[in-house]
């Protein structure tokens, strides 16, 4: 016959009762104890049944936000039935939303440390004398439970869908780009942006789910989470109606995600953040410093006036006559040149703001001072000391927010964040504050899902999860994820 799972209810304590005493020779359960139980929300028991007889059962008992594996049992006469592996397995599938379980265990019950190791439990700690009759020490284990997201990511110019488990480990990640479409434009032309969007959003989203062997969206993903803002809006809907439409259609709840936190949590691919941390953000909108005291929490401490850094790279590039993205190219061209035109750094009055306006006008000065001189100018040389300048303006208010702030950890992120000499730099100074230095890896630094994949996860663990009437923020800057 074969053996069937289902929550316990009333009318199953005897039945239960009898596995106890069948099963527990120290300290059996009297029936009245596991009659009380059954009636309180907060314990739960689930059952393995040959027809109509309990032939065994595993109990929880439910805190705010975990769960506590209290027995587990099963009658003498099926035990190696895999029915134990069976119990948890099932009844966690139905305990969804729970973060971690845990349990003790005798320290000299190896067969059940044994099972509970392959169901994925982790040994987290000892406690002494736990169990009395006979007296003996308790091992504390733990199993997290794995959160799958599926991620959209529309903002620019890039039609992304990722699945990402834990925040950090990626299941797919595909991002369809649309730069050849705007090069000739030298930026992105919204209009063209979306409709690229909508051309590609189906095709990236079935690919991703391809890659990640998903099959079933409502049993093996958590949620759905999708970019909201800051970025063009016609773009950021196209990602957002298909990420809450996916949430709708398979039951799964959604989270809206600012792309910026998507940027700095994507460093979380490299290793954990630690907190309190300082954020250097730079892509192409964007340029801040980033006080990140705890998860899900972030200050800006000072931010560009005027062009963001990645913005100075294109703008000069196109100046040069180079692609639009120009950043990496650009990169590539400076180890060519050499640094010896003196861009000089503005100085502003906000202690950690950045102005990148003032070194591309003075690049856009040089060129054309040399031309009325009739000289031949190096443009790798143009680049070098343009880079150089940038670089040193974004290292010089970096080292002083370390100096200034007690961190941990300094974390960067954004599509700049693939720039070596930027990187290179950071590793001196956070050597000489001696903090540590978390980079997001230079494949994850553009816009993609991952990332948003890598931020959802916060917000789920924050339980910050998203109405479905949420509308794009185009506008929308860092904003605390969790309420102080
Ligand atoms: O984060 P991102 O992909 O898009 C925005 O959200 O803005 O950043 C794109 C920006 C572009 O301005 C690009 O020129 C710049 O990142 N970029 C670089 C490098 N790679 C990309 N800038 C400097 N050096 C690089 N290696
Ligand atoms: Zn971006």
């Amino acid at each position: 016959m074969t053996i069937q799972f289902k929550w316990a209810e009333f009318f199953d304590a005897q039945d239960i009762y009898e596995i106890t005493d069948n099963a527990f020779i120290p300290n059996p359960y009297s029936l009245a104890q596991i009659e009380n139980e059954l009636k309180n929300p907060n314990y739960r028991y689930f059952i393995a049944l040959e027809g109509k007889r309990v032939v065994g059962f595993v109990s929880y008992i439910q805190s705010i936000d975990t769960l506590d594996l209290t027995e587990l049992a099963v009658h003498t006469d099926y035990q190696r039935r895999g029915i134990a592996q069976n119990l948890i397995q099932k009844s966690l599938e139905f305990l969804k939303p729970f973060e971690a379980l845990y349990l003790e265990v005798r320290s000299s019950n190896f067969k059940a440390i044994n099972l509970y190791t392959k169901l994925g439990f982790k040994k987290l700690n000892m406690r002494k004398n736990y169990y009395s009759n006979p007296e003996e020490d308790a091992i504390v284990m733990e199993l997290k439970k794995d959160v799958v997201i599926i991620s959209f990511e529309s903002s620019a110019d890039e039609t992304s869908v990722a699945v990402v488990k834990n925040g950090n480990q990626i299941l797919s990640n595909i991002v369809a780009t649309q730069i050849n479409s705007h090069q000739r434009f030298g930026g992105i032309v919204p209009e063209v942006a979306s409709r690229h969007h909508l051309e590609w959003i189906n095709i990236v989203l079935n690919q991703a789910l391809k890659e990640a062997n998903i099959t079933n969206p409502h049993e093996q993903l958590d949620a759905v989470a999708a970019t909201y803002g800051p970025g063009l809006v016609g773009s950021l809907l196209v990602g957002l109606m298909a990420g809450k439409t996916f949430a709708q259609i398979n039951d799964l709840p959604f989270i809206g995600v600012n792309h910026l936190a998507g940027h700095l949590l994507a460093a979380n691919f490299n290793r954990g953040i630690i907190y309190p941390a300082m954020a250097l953000m730079v892509s192409g909108g964007h340029t801040e410093l980033v006080l990140m005291e705890k998860p899900g929490n972030f200050k800006i401490i000072g931010e560009t006036l005027d062009d963001a850094a990645g913005e100075a790279f294109d703008k000069v590039g196109r100046v040069l006559g180079l692609n639009y993205p120009a950043g990496k190219e650009m990169q590539e061209l400076s180890k060519l040149g050499t640094v010896n035109i003196d861009f000089p750094i503005a100085k502003t009055t906000g202690t950690y703001d950045f102005s990148f306006s003032g070194i591309k006008s003075a690049v856009i000065n040089y060129l054309h001072h040399e031309e009325q001189l009739g000289n031949s100018v190096n443009k790798n040389d143009v680049i070098a000391s343009f880079q150089k300048a940038v670089v040193d303006a974004l290292i010089q208010k970096t080292d002083l927010a370390l100096s200034n702030y007690d961190v941990k950890m300094l974390v960067l992120g954004g599509g700049v964040a693939a720039n070596e000499m930027l990187r290179n730099k950071l590793e001196e100074i956070t050597s000489k504050h001696k903090i540590e230095l978390n980079m997001v890896p230079i494949r994850f630094s553009g816009d993609n899902a991952a990332m948003i994949g890598a931020a959802g996860y916060q917000y789920f663990i924050d339980d910050k999860f998203s109405d479905l009437s949420l509308d794009t923020k185009p506008n929308l800057d860092f904003e605390s994820l969790v309420d102080d």
